[in-house]
């Protein structure tokens, strides 16, 4: 049988490239076979800050995992009734796994659909409570329900050479754009971006494509602000001693603005001369706090209902201290979860493929090895300012 080799987390810290089973057309849970899916042999697959969630200890992810939820691949084998994709395709992988026929589904919410995880709404691949799929950061994957998920990139040739920004289409530049469009963002928007990671700077970037007049980065790590920076966003310091809303202030004459994106999550540090320490609901508070009364707050942050890492006995529930009367008193509009991918990636892809964007630039896409891959997690964990494409395959490297 065909080989194949996949990221393994090990341990909190740590991840190997193991020899891993060949996919097959079948559940990972049940065995039943699965007509409906295809084989891919994987082109480009994304190391996520979301996966470093689980290598740090902060979820319950079981040893062993195969992690990879950023696929882009080529189709090696359709199921029977696998109708409209082709071998040969070069697709685009949405990080939900969606059924396509259940109620959230039809109402395009594919990052909560009700048939793909016995445990909860919404599934992906290689993650903990999110259905058993095997991951993709791996040389070869299955992916369910191909016609409805799959995007299929129009040029095969045109498509290789624009993959270090379409590898970006399975997960952070729709989820940054939907943070940028859950928060309201448009034509001479005033927006605060909390995180310059690659979900921040794709949100950032994606602010400026909706039209945004100013877009406000805020972070620690000086190489991710100079990253932000590098394609016309105000950065804030937060390590510093004057506030966000003073800093915010210095900028754009008011304490204010229209609207604000977590691109942070649970593991947000504090401010100031607490920047090296946790405090989880940091984010969500400040941006209550900056934004303007009736404007919205998109977070695509991840906050999870199990932390064994958490700092108080109420965050390992993902129980936080936020003080949800300031939103209330602001008429606040809230918009928390899973980025259905597939509501913008199609657009999204026509964006990059017409040049209206470089978001491999803006996020500094950097292709590594599958062997790399240990490293790649180490210096992603260290604040590098790259977003890492791993190429198993060599195919972008070729
Ligand atoms: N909703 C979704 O569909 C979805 C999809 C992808 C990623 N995510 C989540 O988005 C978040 C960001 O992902 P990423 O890959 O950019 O991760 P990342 O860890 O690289 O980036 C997080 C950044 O936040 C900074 N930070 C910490 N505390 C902060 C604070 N108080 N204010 C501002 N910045 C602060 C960190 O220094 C870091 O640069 C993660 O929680 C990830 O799980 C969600
Ligand atoms: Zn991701
Ligand atoms: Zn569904």
């Amino acid at each position: 049988m065909a080989s194949n080799r996949g990221v393994v987390y090990i341990k909190p810290g740590e991840v190997q490239v193991h020899s891993i089973d060949f996919p097959k057309l079948e559940d990972p849970t049940t065995g039943k076979s699965i007509e409906h899916g295809v084989i891919l042999k994987i082109v480009s697959t994304n190391i996520c800050g979301s996966d470093q969630h689980m290598v740090r200890g902060r979820t319950t992810a079981p040893a062993g995992l195969v992690l990879g939820h950023e696929i882009t691949g080529e189709v090696l084998e359709t199921g029977r009734d696998v109708l409209f994709i082709k071998k040969g395709d070069i697709v685009s992988v949405p990080f939900n796994i969606a059924c396509g026929r259940c109620r959230n589904c039809r109402e395009g919410r594919t990052g909560i659909c009700l048939n793909v995880n016995n445990s909860r709404p919404g599934a992906a691949y290689g993650y903990v409570d999110m259905g058993g799929w095997v991951g993709g950061q791996a040389e070869y994957v299955m992916a369910p329900y191909a016609d409805f998920n799959l995007l299929k990139f129009p040029d095969r040739d045109k498509a290789m050479s624009k993959i270090r920004d379409l590898t970006l289409l399975s997960d952070i530049f729709p989820t940054g754009f939907h943070g940028a469009v859950t928060a309201g963002v448009g034509p001479g928007t005033v927006v605060y971006v909390a995180g310059a990671g690659p979900v921040g700077l794709a949100c950032a970037a994606s602010c400026h494509l909706l039209g945004a007049a100013v877009v406000i980065v805020g972070d620690m790590i000086p190489e991710r602000l100079a990253q932000a920076r590098s394609f016309g966003c105000e950065a804030i310091d937060l390590k510093k001693d004057a506030t966000l809303a003073q800093q915010i202030e210095q900028i754009v004459g008011v304490p204010e603005v229209d609207c604000a994106v977590d691109c942070v999550g649970f593991e947000a540090r504090g401010h100031g001369h607490d920047a090296g320490v946790e405090r989880p609901a940091t984010v969500l508070n400040s941006i209550m706090e900056i934004t303007r009364a009736g404007g919205a707050l998109g977070i695509p942050g991840l906050y999870v209902t199990g932390d064994p890492g958490a700092v108080d006995e109420n965050a390992k529930i993902g129980m936080l201290g936020i003080r949800i009367g300031l939103g209330w008193a602001k008429s606040h509009s809230i918009a928390t979860g899973q980025c259905p991918v597939l509501k913008y990636n199609r657009q999204l892809m026509m964006a990059i493929l017409h040049d209206k964007i470089q978001i491999a630039k803006a996020v500094n896409a950097t292709a590594i090895s599958l062997d790399q891959a240990a490293q790649g997690y180490q210096d992603f964990d260290k604040g590098a300012a790259k977003k890492f494409v791993i190429d198993p395959h060599g195919m972008i490297a070729a």
